[in-house]
């Protein structure tokens, strides 16, 4: 069964959205494996972030990512990375369409409230960073 990483960002966490993203992976089937708390260090997010080093939003982005506590969690069912990043919607709040997590609560691509890995390959990468 394949597994995916899904992180509610600082963002997210203070405007008490954790029991709304957990509720909306829940009820699409998904199953939650395991979760913890946790306020990133630099060295963390830098390495979680490490395929955009290059980006100019770099600094922000880790900034951002260590500036409170995150929910990191682990879920599981048939394609699950591909149906998690569904429910979450695009990259941009902007742009995402109504009925995801961030069509319905984002507005900008800074904040953008939740992360889920876009691979298998990241997926299994990302829960060995947070969950070891
Ligand atoms: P995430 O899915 O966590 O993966 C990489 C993150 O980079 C992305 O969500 C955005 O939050 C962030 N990001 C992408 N583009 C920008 C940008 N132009 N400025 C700041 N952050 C960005």
């Amino acid at each position: 069964m394949e597994r995916t990483f899904v992180m509610v960002k600082p963002d997210g966490f203070r405007r008490g959205l954790v029991g709304e993203i957990v509720s909306r992976l829940e009820r699409k089937g998904l199953t939650l494996r395991e979760a913890r708390v946790l306020t990133l260090t630099r060295e963390l997010a830098e390495e979680h972030y490490r395929e955009h080093r290059d980006k100019k939003f770099f600094g922000e982005l880790v900034d951002f990512i260590t500036s409170g506590p995150v929910f990191a969690s682990v879920w599981e069912g048939p394609d699950s990375v591909a149906v998690a990043r569904r429910v979450i919607g695009s990259t941009n709040p902007a742009e995402a369409a109504p009925g995801t997590i961030r069509g319905d609560f984002g507005l900008t691509v800074d904040s953008n409230i939740v992360h889920g890995s876009d691979s298998p390959a990241s997926a299994e990468r990302e829960i060995g960073l947070f969950f070891g």
